[in-house]
């Protein structure tokens, strides 16, 4: 019996995320991104297609990153003007009842406490399908909106993320104890003032006594993704996430880029299997190969490489639009996006990566086009490297997740390889099929009942 891939639709509130261009086409709605009623159509879609989750990208800065200045950035679109993840993620709550919901918050852009408190609300609403996707932000831009004059390094982003979760773990796992909630109304008794601690964090960045002012939620942690690609953010990603996203150019780049992290994982002290892997992928889909072959190029036709190369320039800290494209890519300086050079070394041993190869990378890592059959076809295969679920990305919305939903997923459901029904409970229960908040191996479980001797001279 195959195993199932996990399925997720991946998106940003924004009028262009990813295939940049093509936003300008008539069969799609991305324009229409303010309207509630976009999303509340693309989630049920989803829903009905047994998707696990929509995930919600973000960023929180716009850089001057391409030919030296903004404008193509805001005149086609780039992932400006986007509109918050968290805010969307919450508002399609009520639509939804199975759906797993991940959103995208920087360790820049909220203080740990409150974003402890958000997420645990988010979490009892929605009874526990909520996902965070953390991030340490690859923009100058997004670090002068929070007090900085340039992008903090890349390895102590890193060091801040560590505290960060750090400081979130003790909130949700450690201030409140199981059965902390009594709710005895004949007592009047609500909660037990015992089983309810303060944490005591003093780190580098923060200090928090708590206690977290939420109770416990269905997952307490909601299911973390990471999509650290240097080693710093491979090594981060092994230690935290459940769910890492990534993009490699083949299915034997994925592979060693798996076997990789999952060295990692089991240096950190847990699982091959507690880290799922999940691949950035696009789909064109016809009914016979040379109809999906004609639609693709139609897309080619309108894609912007203007705007992928704006996008990767953001993401690499270097103005792409100003260099030689015959350029290798090892001479240059590279603050941003370690990973994109390291996938595709991963995918072309022994080549030189060169500035003209990197476009490419964003654009094409993972797009399959062809009939349902030769689609899932290329699926078992990439499954058969490692990855244990796909990042669908859109050319046209909701029509690419449509296209995916009606053709590509009853192919999928036949071979075994998608799932028929959901599971019940929790997004990670669906997911891992254990219990609903994380395991034993995962660093926020030490915080278990860490506190409750917590000295009160502390106060
Ligand atoms: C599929 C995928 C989705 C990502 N989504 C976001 C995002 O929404 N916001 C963001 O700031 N960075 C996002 N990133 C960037 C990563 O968080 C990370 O910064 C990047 O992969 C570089 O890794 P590194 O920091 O280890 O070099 C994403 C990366 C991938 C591969």
């Amino acid at each position: 019996m195959a195993k199932r891939l996990i399925l997720n639709g991946f998106v940003m509130n924004a009028v262009s995320h990813i295939h940049h261009g093509l936003w300008r086409r008539e069969d799609t709605l991305q324009t229409r991104f303010n309207d509630l009623s976009t999303w509340v159509d693309l989630v049920k879609i989803l829903e009905k297609a047994k998707f696990d989750a929509l995930f919600s990208a973000d960023i929180i800065g716009v850089d001057p990153a391409y030919k030296g200045s903004w404008d193509t950035y805001i005149e086609e679109a780039v992932q400006i003007p986007i509109n918050d993840s968290g805010a969307l993620i919450a508002a399609l709550i009520s639509s939804t009842e199975n759906l797993g919901l991940t959103l995208t918050s920087s360790i820049l852009q909220e203080h740990p406490f409150t974003f402890a408190r958000r997420i645990s609300t988010l979490d009892h609403l929605s009874k526990g399908r909520i996902g965070w996707n953390l991030v340490t932000s690859v923009s100058h831009n997004a670090a002068q909106n929070f007090g900085f004059d340039q992008i903090v390094p890349h390895d102590e982003r890193y060091r801040w993320a560590d505290e960060y979760a750090d400081v979130v773990y003790k909130l949700w796992e450690g201030s409140w104890d199981e059965g902390a909630v009594i709710a005895d109304k004949a007592g009047n008794r609500y909660a037990d003032p015992a089983k309810i601690h303060r944490i005591h964090h003093q780190g580098e960045r923060y200090k928090v006594l708590g206690p977290h002012l939420s109770q416990p939620s269905p997952q307490r942690v909601p299911l973390l993704f990471q999509a650290g690609a240097s080693l710093a953010g491979r090594s981060f990603a092994a230690r935290n996430a459940e769910g890492t996203y990534i993009v490699a150019q083949s299915p034997e780049g994925a592979r060693r880029q798996i076997e990789e992290t999952n060295r990692y994982l089991v240096q950190a002290g847990r699982r091959p299997g507690d880290l799922k892997f999940i691949q950035g992928m696009s789909f064109v889909v016809g009914s016979t190969e040379e109809e999906a072959a004609r639609r693709a190029r139609a897309l080619a036709e309108d894609i912007s490489t203007d705007g992928l190369l704006a996008h990767l320039s953001r993401d690499l800290g270097i103005d792409l639009g100003q260099l030689d494209p015959d350029r290798p890519v090892a001479e240059l300086d590279i603050q941003g996006v370690q990973g994109v050079v390291r996938t595709f070394e991963d995918a072309n041993p022994g080549v030189i990566p060169r500035v003209r190869d990197l476009g490419q990378v964003y654009a094409n890592a993972g797009n399959i086009v062809g009939t349902p059959e030769s689609i899932a076809d290329r699926l078992e295969l990439w499954q058969e490297a490692g990855i244990d679920g796909i990042n669908v990305s859109y050319h046209r919305l909701p029509g690419s997740f449509v296209d995916f939903a009606e053709q590509v997923v009853p192919e999928l459901q036949k071979r075994g390889l998608a799932q028929r029904e959901y599971a019940p409970g929790t997004y990670r229960e669906k997911l891992f099929g254990a219990g609903p908040r994380v395991n034993e191996r995962h660093p926020a479980a030490r915080y278990r009942g860490a506190f409750a001797k917590a000295p009160a001279a502390a106060e």
